[in-house]
């Protein structure tokens, strides 16, 4: 594993990772991840989640394939993309055919009693941030994904999820591809977004 970074460091440049080696990725790597996870808050601490590490190649295939379906039903949607910033098209455009392929794949889910929104996304999106960071900081590669939202109920089936519990995302994770680096991330400066005391 590489030597830990700082927590600025980690947040400063993590970014989304699209391309990425074959490779298999340690056990003790992934249950670093998780580990990461289960440090996040919740409300009232509830811990209402669930982490699905998907290795097995005909299930990651099968995944891939529902990822697929859904992303290139959404590529009209982000076409606009192309013209803002074609790296990043391209690279979600590359992810769609081949999300399958990563290693590894984790669906961090959530449970909860009813429709759910905002509040209930506010309980696991710490914990997929938190993945992130770790995922950073151990020189491995990951995106936050959620195109397979489109054909929910087609990943729950396969992977047997209760019909109380939601993925709140897809996150491919494996060893960055050859050339492909970490940050700077490309984000607003600060002082178009702050405001003191009042909007
Ligand atoms: C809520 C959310 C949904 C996203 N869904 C997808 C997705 O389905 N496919 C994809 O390739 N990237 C997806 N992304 C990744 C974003 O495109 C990425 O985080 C953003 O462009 C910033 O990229 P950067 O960290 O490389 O600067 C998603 C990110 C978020 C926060």
């Amino acid at each position: 594993m590489s030597a830990d970074i700082g927590l600025f460091e980690a947040m400063n440049t993590q970014r989304a990772i699209r391309y990425l080696k074959p490779d298999p990725v340690p056990e003790e790597m992934i249950a670093k991840l998780i580990e990461a996870a289960t440090r996040a808050p919740s409300g009232t601490n509830q811990q209402g989640w669930s982490f699905i590490v998907v290795r097995d190649a005909g299930l990651r295939s099968k995944l891939g394939d529902i990822y697929q379906k859904a992303g290139r039903a959404a590529i009209p949607r982000i076409r606009y993309v192309e013209a803002v910033n074609k790296r990043l098209f391209d690279s979600a455009v590359y992810l769609v055919d081949h999300l399958g392929e990563a290693p590894v794949l984790i669906l961090p889910c959530i449970e909860h009693s009813g429709p759910t929104g905002l509040t209930t996304g506010a309980s696991i999106y710490p914990a997929v941030q938190n993945i992130l960071l770790a995922a950073r900081a151990l020189g491995l590669g990951s995106v936050l994904t959620t195109f397979h939202k489109a054909y929910e109920g087609e990943v729950k089936e396969l992977l047997g999820l209760p019909e109380n519990v939601e993925t709140a995302a897809l996150l491919p994770v494996g060893f960055p591809a050859d050339g492909v680096r970490y940050g700077p991330t490309n984000r607003q400066p600060v002082d178009q977004v702050l405001h003191w005391d009042r909007w």
